[in-house]
């Protein structure tokens, strides 16, 4: 997702980063700076450093630097794009369009808007016989029909096509909205949905993005979805989430368009569907925008209940209250629904367990709690269950349930759980410290001869020449920051005035052979390897520059600090020689 370079100036001048990083660490001022723990590595003497006035951070520590989104970025888990995402939303800004392909995209929106009115036209027409049997087969009333704006896609080849070009569009419109598939050899196209049952799936904002369609009869696949087009990321929606998000905060998270389509009809209208895949990071924050709790209710049958299990561990992040409903005698809402009414799901859904009830129940169901061992086995996991929880309340409802499932005393099992979270509290602290010094291994060039000196500085002044190399119409910026007696590394600064010098293509490096040696081109070729966005090129080459011109100072002054206490030194020297 590319975002206008105007829109993240507007957010980065709205949000400042002492806010947003003093949510997470404790800051204390110091000189012209702010300084705290690093929350990207484990340690115990600040060297975690927050610049109001560029509105940077940077960890003497592990390197860890950047602008505000970076950070949310890495302390949260997001994408650039999501990070952005969260950010606006904070500071109560919309979101402009995605830049670039704005043109195309206006067009697939109009397409898909006009396609889901000629699908549900034609689920009145003759030809829509089968499909209306259908409907009134899955008990879907008329009015639910309009509302989510279900249609019939023909059996036939070019129905659709024939009906947008005569709307005007052409066929390589209708291929890029991803209704038709172009044929492999005449240059011609056909629908992509045919003999289908259409649900249209709609965004925030009231466009249709994509569709799935349903087959009536056996064909497979059963269900069929639009490919990712330029207005439709699948892993970044859900279906019904324009009504959900109005629907007061409860969210019912199926995995069906059928289940969310016949909960919204019973009255349910925080029901929402991931599209046929496992719920993604971007999907949970979606839902966290709006979401007072989160209901799970997924099939019941075994792929049913391990995406369950995953789903909670994806949701467990964003620290929304998540339930899990398990319904008896049926396979998913919809079934329970036609079956024992709404009433009866309604009170299904209010005395759906808590997440970590429902795992402790779904641990005690594997083992076999008659006999000792099995309870033993079970004591261990649940400890380790528990130890996760972060909550002490929460761990001690909990261990009283966990304590009862296996009939031992809640004492025994406490012991238990407090030795997992001291095991857990040395793993992650194991791992943060893993985290802050592999990096600066991985870091060092292959060919000893090139080894860094000062990794933190190189890796930031790697950054500067990715960008560069990668994106040169950044050149210019970069030496404008930037001189090659700032590098630490002397091949980095070498290669930072080639480019310098070669604006309109740096990548002459590679044939000039005078000037680099091979393990130097090699070790360029490494570094480039890292991919750069460009929508945050500019804003990279910032983030980095900055932090090697910081360092670069700390050295100077660090040289200036030596130069004086050697002249000090020698003096003193000089004076107890002549004494
Ligand atoms: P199910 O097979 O459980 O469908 O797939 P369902 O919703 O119960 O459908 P009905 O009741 O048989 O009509 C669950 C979801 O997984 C995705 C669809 O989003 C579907 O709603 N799916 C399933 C696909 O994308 N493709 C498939 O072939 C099957
Ligand atoms: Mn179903």
């Amino acid at each position: 997702m590319a975002f206008p370079d105007s829109f993240l100036e507007e957010l980065t001048a709205r949000t400042d980063i002492v806010d947003v990083v003093s949510r997470q660490v404790e800051l204390k001022k110091r000189g012209d700076g702010y300084w705290g723990l690093c929350p990207f590595h484990g340690e115990k003497t600040p060297s975690f450093h927050v610049l109001p006035d560029r509105q940077i951070f940077h960890c003497f520590g592990c390197a860890a630097g950047g602008g505000v989104i970076q950070f949310v970025q890495r302390s949260e888990n997001l994408t650039f794009a999501d990070a952005v995402l969260a950010l606006a939303d904070r500071a109560g800004l919309a979101v402009p369009e995605e830049g670039g392909r704005g043109e195309e995209r206006d067009t697939i929106y109009r397409l898909n808007r006009l396609a889901a009115h000629w699908f549900h036209s034609q689920l009145s027409s003759p030809a829509g016989a089968q499909a209306r049997e259908y409907i009134q087969g899955r008990l879907l009333a008329p009015r639910t029909v309009v509302r989510f704006g279900l249609g019939w896609a023909p059996d036939s080849w070019h129905g659709l096509l024939e009906a947008m070009r005569a709307q005007g569009f052409t066929q390589s419109d209708v291929c890029a909205a991803g209704l038709a598939v172009p044929g492999r050899r005449d240059g011609g196209a056909y629908d992509r949905f045919r003999g289908r049952l259409i649900f249209p799936i709609i965004d925030m904002r009231k466009r249709v993005i994509a569709f799935g369609g349903r087959t009536l009869g056996e064909a497979t696949p059963k269900y069929l979805n639009s490919p990712d087009t330029p207005v439709f990321s699948k892993s970044r929606h859900l279906f019904a989430m324009p009504f959900a998000k109005n629907a007061g905060g409860q969210f019912i998270l199926t995995e069906g368009y059928m289940d969310v389509v016949s909960l919204h009809q019973a009255g349910f209208a925080g029901a929402v569907a991931s599209l046929g895949t496992a719920l993604t990071a971007s999907q949970a924050l979606l839902m966290t925008k709006y979401a007072k709790e989160v209901v799970i209710a997924y099939d019941m049958d075994a792929a049913g209940q391990n995406a369950a299990h995953r789903a909670i561990g994806i949701l467990e992040q964003s620290g929304i209250p998540v339930r899990v409903l398990r319904l008896a005698g049926a396979k998913d809402p919809d079934e329970y629904i036609r079956r024992h009414g709404r009433e009866a799901f309604a009170a299904q859904l209010s005395g759906s367990p808590p997440r970590a009830e429902f795992l402790l129940s779904a641990l005690a169901e594997r083992f076999d709690l008659t006999n000792d061992e099995g309870r033993l086995q079970f004591c261990r996991e649940a400890a380790e269950l528990l130890a996760r929880l972060d909550s002490e309340a929460e761990r001690a409802i909990y261990l009283k349930q966990a304590a009862a499932l296996c009939d031992i005393p809640a004492e025994a099992l406490k012991a238990d759980v407090a030795r997992a979270r001291q095991r857990l509290g040395r793993q992650k602290s194991r791992d943060a410290s893993r985290r802050a010094t592999a990096p600066a291994q991985a870091l060092q060039p292959i060919d000893r001869a090139l080894r860094y000196e000062d990794t933190r500085s190189a890796s930031a002044e790697e950054g500067v020449i990715r960008v560069m190399f990668l994106d040169p119409s950044q050149i210019g910026e970069a030496f404008g920051l930037l001189a090659p007696e700032d590098f630490s590394s002397s091949l980095l600064g070498r290669l930072f005035a080639w480019a310098a010098a070669h604006p309109d293509d740096p990548g002459k490096a590679f044939s000039a052979q005078e000037a680099f040696a091979p393990e130097e081109l090699s070790h360029l070729a490494r570094i480039m390897q890292k991919p750069i966005s460009y929508a945050e090129s500019a804003r990279a080459l910032r983030d980095c520059a900055a932090a090697v011109q910081e360092m670069s100072r700390q050295r100077r002054f660090g040289q200036a600090s030596d130069d004086a206490l050697m002249s000090l030194r020698k003096r003193k020297r000089n004076d107890n020689e002549q004494r």
